[in-house]
């Protein structure tokens, strides 16, 4: 029968290197916190429930972060180090026999599939636990894994507490391990906070095994990149880089193209189908899903957003929480901000700013409007210049646009109101009252001519 596995994440420190005033597992990399990362990789080895994460800095927004996972937590009041952070799980735990899987939180890259090799060599050897380790050409930070004879590990050293032979040796902790959970919790109080920095070091815990006569096993991995552990800034970005590079690789090898790759963003929780296009430093963020055969412009931003098939956004377009149907042409510089839906091959061209709108199938609006709480007909056309007033000052009122009605420039709609379908708005009307089908609405001064003004001005002089 295969062994139950517990997951222990230890993410409660504030990460001092970081110099910020956010935990560090709640900084992002590819898109997503960092603990998302960590959450997702230890989800292929054990189901949520079997998986705890040991939070203390900014504890509310650490559990909002993950509640979508509905992982178990458990608290560290004073970071006192990650001997001390596991210590925190033994309560909850220590009943359960089988594995237990211990990572951290600032360590996001690490895939399923070594997790996953990982629990499988503890769990066919006879060790009382197995690291992860590598080879760093500079482990410089990392603490240091000391092997005997045999390749199995004697102990672990920190970079702060080791000599100058230890601090040559290339092999580091990644900070994943597997143990067996009886040995684990038998022994992890005898770990003593006797180093300079007054913490108590998990990596003690290979030493006080082997005391006790318990073997411990290194696994080494050769993709070094996945075990790079943050600590400050630039590793935030190094990884997120990693991340970036990642994701445009299986998007291409997907059938995507993507031009000028190192120059776009799309983040890990992206969709795009095949034959879509990416140009240049376009960003593709959040859980955006893009179908196929579209194209996404230089320079655009997408953000949570879904867009159908054979959609063309233009260059420098910017687009969040929107839908966007079937063949649907938007911008260059237009900007959808938020609760919008536009229609199959409705096109909003440049300087168009939408709102909470639902634009209809083969609606227009080319140029230069703003449209806030409407609703547009199908194959309505707004004109240049159009603009719902839709604030008040206090609250914000809706627009209704019939179908087919033409709406022309500059014409300025007073919400609340409603204009019926093929209906035609006079160009410059400020339109206030209720419009019905098929009528023709003018709300503008008339126009006044003077014959000879200029001639009779003159003379005056
Ligand atoms: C740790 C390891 C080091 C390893 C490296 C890999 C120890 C003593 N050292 O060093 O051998 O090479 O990771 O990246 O384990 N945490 C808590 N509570 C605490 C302290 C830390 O939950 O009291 C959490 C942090 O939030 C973090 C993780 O443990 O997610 C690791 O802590 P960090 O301070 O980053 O350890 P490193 O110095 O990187
Ligand atoms: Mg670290």
């Amino acid at each position: 029968m295969k062994s139950p596995i517990n997951v222990v994440i230890l993410a409660a420190g504030l990460g001092t290197r970081m110099k910020s005033k956010r935990a560090k597992v709640l900084h992002r990399a590819g898109g997503l916190t960092l603990i998302e990362h960590v959450v997702h990789a230890s989800t292929g080895i054990a189901p949520a429930s079997n998986i705890t994460v040991v939070v203390g800095t900014q504890t509310e927004r650490v559990k909002a972060a993950l509640a979508h996972f509905g992982v178990r937590f458990a608290e560290q009041r004073e970071q006192k180090g990650t001997g001390h952070a596991l210590l925190m799980c033994r309560d909850a735990l220590a009943s359960q026999s089988g594995l237990v899987v211990v990572l951290y939180g600032d360590g996001p890259l690490l895939s399923r599939a070594t997790l996953q090799e990982l629990v499988d060599r503890q769990a066919a050897g006879h060790a009382a636990a197995t690291l992860i380790t590598t080879r760093l050409d500079d482990p410089t930070g990392y603490g240091r894994i000391i092997l005997g004879s045999h390749g199995e590990v004697q102990a672990i050293v920190e970079q702060k507490a080791a000599t100058p032979e230890q601090l040559a040796i290339p092999q580091i902790n990644s900070g994943i391990y597997c143990f067996r959970a009886e040995l684990l919790w038998e022994h992890i109080s005898e770990i003593r906070p006797d180093n300079p920095a007054h913490e108590y070091y998990l990596t003690d815990i290979v030493e006080i095994l082997n005391r006790g006569g318990h073997k411990v096993a290194a696994f080494e991995v050769s993709d070094s990149r996945e075990l790079l552990g943050i600590n400050t800034r630039a590793e935030l970005a190094a990884v997120d880089r990693i991340f970036r590079e990642r994701k445009v690789q299986e998007l291409m090898l997907d059938g995507v193209t993507i031009e000028k790759p190192e120059t776009v963003t799309i983040d890990c929780a992206v969709r795009i189908a095949a034959d879509t296009v990416v140009a240049p430093f376009a960003q593709i963020l959040g859980r955006t899903e893009i179908g196929e055969d579209c194209r996404i412009g230089a320079c655009s931003i997408i953000e949570n957003s879904k867009l159908a098939s054979r959609v063309e956004v233009l260059p420098f377009t910017s687009i969040a929480d929107s839908e966007v149907e079937a063949e649907a042409r938007i911008g260059p510089f237009a900007r959808l901000r938020g609760g919008n839906r536009v229609g199959t091959r409705a096109h909003i061209g440049n300087f168009v700013e939408l709102k909470n709108t639902q634009f209809g199938a083969g609606a227009k609006a080319s140029h230069l409007a703003y449209l806030g709480d409407a609703e547009i007909g199908e194959k309505t056309n707004i004109g240049a210049g159009t603009i719902t007033c839709n604030y008040d000052g206090v609250d914000k009122h809706r627009t209704r646009i019939g179908k087919e009605a033409f709406v022309g420039s500059n014409a300025t709609l007073v919400a609340p109101i409603e204009i019926g379908d093929g209906s035609y708005i006079g160009a410059g009307s400020v339109i206030t009252d209720p419009v019905p089908a098929e009528a023709l609405a003018l709300g503008r001064g008339r126009q006044v001519i003077k014959e000879g003004w200029t001639a009779k001005r003159k003379k005056k002089k």
